[in-house]
C-alpha cells in the first residue's frame, strides 16, 4: 500500500491471514501551503527495503508468492519522458494549487457536461486538475510527457516494466468515464489534451505483467512472478473490509478520512458533493465521502499545537471530557474540504472557546469534527436512497474504543471492526489472489478472508442528544464563513 505517509508491504497467505507487514515512513514536500509533493523515486525506494525486508523475514513463504498486487495514495500526477525518467516530483491528492485550472477545464468543455460524463466534480490534486496546471505553469515539464500516471503505478511499473493503470485509480484522475469504465477520450481530445500520454487502463484484477529480472535482484522476490494491476486505496480499503457486496459501508479515518459504499451501478449525487469511482470488482463502483483532514488533523494538533508524545496519551485525555466537548466544535478543514463544499479554499475552525476548555476539549473535538465529516457524507448517501446494513470502522478510528463508540453514537449504527488492521493491503493482497485465481469471484475472496471481530460497538443514546444538537451547529459553520475564507 503506497500510502501518503508511509508505504506498507504484507505478505497474506490463501487463506486471508497476515504472515507479516514491514512499513518505511516519508514525507510529504510543502515548499508553498497549497503545494503537496513527493518524490516517486523515494517511495520507490521505500516500496522497495519493505519488501526486502518482508523476504528476509519470511523467506520460505516469500518464495511461495504468487502474485503481487497494490493499493495506493489516488488522485496524484505522475510524469515520466521518453527515457522512462520521472520529470518532476509527483504533485499529490492534498495539493491544492490549481483551483483556476478547475474552472478553465469547465470554461471548455461545459461543467454540466463534464460532471455527467465524470460522474465527479474536479478538485484540486485531482491528476487532470494538475496536469492543467503543469501544462500553464511548467510548459517545459508537460512537453517532455511521455506517460502520465497514478503514483503506485510507477511503483508497479518498476517492478514489471509495463506501463499501465487501473479503472479504480484511473477514474480518480477525473478524466475518466466512470460509467462506461474507459478514459473520456472526447473530453481528452476538446480540453487538446494528447491521448497518447494516458497509458492503457484494465480492471484491477487483471495481470499486468511479472516481476522483471532487475526487480527480483533488488528486492528478492522470483522473477516472474505475477503482478495485478492493484487500485486506489479507498477502493482496496473496501475490499480489505468485504465491501464487494451491496449494503456494506465502510469508514476510514486515515490521513484522510472517507464514508465508502458499494454500488453495483454507477449512483452519483446531482449535486457532486460525493465522489463515484470504479470499483475494483468488475462492473462495480464505490460512492464515496471524502475528508481531506482526517487523522491528519490530530498529529497536527499532537505536533504542532500539543507537542504530545503519541494518540493512546490524546485519546486518553479525551476520554475525561463529555461528549459534545461542553460546547467546543471543530470544523475540519485545515487542508481545503472535499465532501460536502469542494472548496480548496475552506479552512478549519475551533468553534465555542472558552476559559473552561482545556487540552482534553481541544483532543475531543478534533475527533468529533472528524466524525461529523463521515455523518455529512452519510446524510448524503441516505438522500441518494443508499440502504446499508453494516458499517465498518477502519484505520486509525478503528484503533480506539473512543473513536470507535464517537461513530456510533454520531453515525447512529452498530460499527463493526476487522480482527486484523492494514485492510488497504489486504484488499490488495485479495486482489492479487483473485487475480491468479484463488477464488471465484471478490465476494467469495472476502467472505474466506475477512474477518470481522464478534465485539461490537452500539450506539450510546445519552451521547447521542448532544453530538445531534453539535452536529446542527458544525453544519452552520462553513456556509456562515465561506466568505471569509481566502
Ligand atoms: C480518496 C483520497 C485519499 C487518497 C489518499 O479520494 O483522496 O484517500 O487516496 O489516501
Amino acid at each position: 500500500d503506497v500510502g501518503t505517509s508511509s508505504v506498507k508491504s504484507l505478505l497474506m497467505d490463501a487463506g486471508g491471514r497476515m504472515i507479516g507487514t514491514e512499513q518505511q515512513g516519508y514525507e510529504i514536500v510543502k515548499e508553498r501551503l497549497d503545494y503537496a509533493e513527493q518524490d516517486m523515486e523515494l517511495l520507490w525506494e521505500a516500496a522497495k527495503s519493505t519488501i526486502c525486508a518482508l523476504v528476509r523475514r519470511f523467506p520460505t513463504e516469500a518464495g511461495r508468492i504468487q502474485g503481487i498486487s497494490y493499493s495506493g495514495q489516488m488522485h496524484g500526477l505522475v510524469m515520466v519522458d521518453r527515457q522512462e525518467r520521472l520529470i518532476r516530483r509527483g504533485i499529490i491528492w492534498a495539493d491544492q494549487r490549481s483551483a483556476d485550472e478547475i474552472q478553465k477545464v469547465y470554461d471548455r468543455v461545459g461543467k454540466d457536461r463534464y460532471r455527467n460524463v465524470v460522474l465527479n466534480s474536479l478538485s484540486t490534486g485531482f491528476l487532470l486538475a494538475s496536469l492543467m496546471w503543469v501544462w500553464e505553469n511548467e510548459p517545459e515539464c508537460y512537453e517532455q510527457i511521455y506517460k502520465v500516471m497514478l503514483p503506485k503505478d510507477y511503483i508497479r511499473w518498476r517492478m514489471c516494466g509495463e506501463y499501465g493503470t487501473d479503472r479504480s485509480d484511473a477514474s480518480g484522475s477525473a478524466i475518466f468515464d466512470t460509467g462506461n469504465r474507459q478514459w473520456a477520450w472526447e473530453l481528452i481530445d476538446e480540453l487538446g489534451l494528447d491521448r497518447e500520454i494516458f497509458p492503457v487502463c484494465c480492471e484491477s484484477g487483471s495481470i499486468a505483467g511479472a516481476v522483471t529480472k532487475q526487480c527480483a535482484e533488488e528486492t528478492g522476490l522470483k522473477a516472474g512472478t505475477a503482478i495485478a494491476y492493484g487500485g486506489g486505496d479507498a477502493l482496496m480499503q473496501a475490499v480489505g473490509n468485504g465491501a464487494a457486496a451491496p449494503g456494506i459501508l465502510t469508514a476510514n479515518i486515515g490521513t484522510s478520512s472517507q464514508l465508502n459504499a458499494y454500488i453495483d451501478r454507477p449512483l452519483y449525487d446531482s449535486k457532486f458533493r460525493t465522489n463515484t469511482f470504479c470499483h475494483v470488482p468488475p462492473e462495480s463502483w464505490l460512492l464515496m465521502g471524502a475528508n481531506l483532514s482526517g487523522g491528519i488533523a490530530l498529529k497536527w494538533l499532537m505536533n504542532q499545537i500539543l507537542e504530545m508524545k503519541n494518540y493512546d496519551a490524546m485519546t486518553r485525555l479525551a476520554e475525561t471530557v463529555s461528549a459534545g466537548s461542553e460546547g467546543l466544535l471543530f470544523l475540519p478543514y485545515l487542508s481545503g474540504e472535499r465532501t460536502p463544499y469542494n472548496d480548496p479554499a475552506a479552512k478549519g475552525i475551533y468553534f465555542g472557546m472558552t476559559l473552561k476548555h482545556t487540552r482534553a476539549h481541544l483532543i475531543r473535538s478534533t475527533m468529533e469534527g472528524i466524525v461529523f465529516g463521515l455523518r455529512t457524507s452519510l446524510d448524503i448517501f441516505k438522500e441518494q436512497g443508499l440502504v446499508c446494513y453494516k458499517t465498518i470502522a477502519s484505520g486509525g478510528g478503528a484503533r480506539s474504543s473512543l473513536f470507535l463508540q464517537m461513530q456510533a453514537d454520531i453515525l447512529d449504527c452498530e460499527i463493526f471492526t476487522n480482527k486484523d488492521q492494514e485492510r488497504a493491503c489486504m484488499g490488495a493482497a485479495i486482489t492479487a489472489a483473485a487475480a491468479c485465481g484463488e477464488y471465484a469471484d471478490y465476494q467469495e475472496a472476502c467472505e474466506k478472508t475477512v474477518r470481522l471481530k464478534d465485539k461490537t460497538v452500539l450506539p450510546n443514546r445519552e451521547n447521542q442528544k448532544y453530538y445531534e444538537e453539535a452536529f446542527a451547529l458544525y453544519q452552520e459553520l462553513y456556509p456562515h464563513n465561506r466568505e471569509l475564507f481566502c
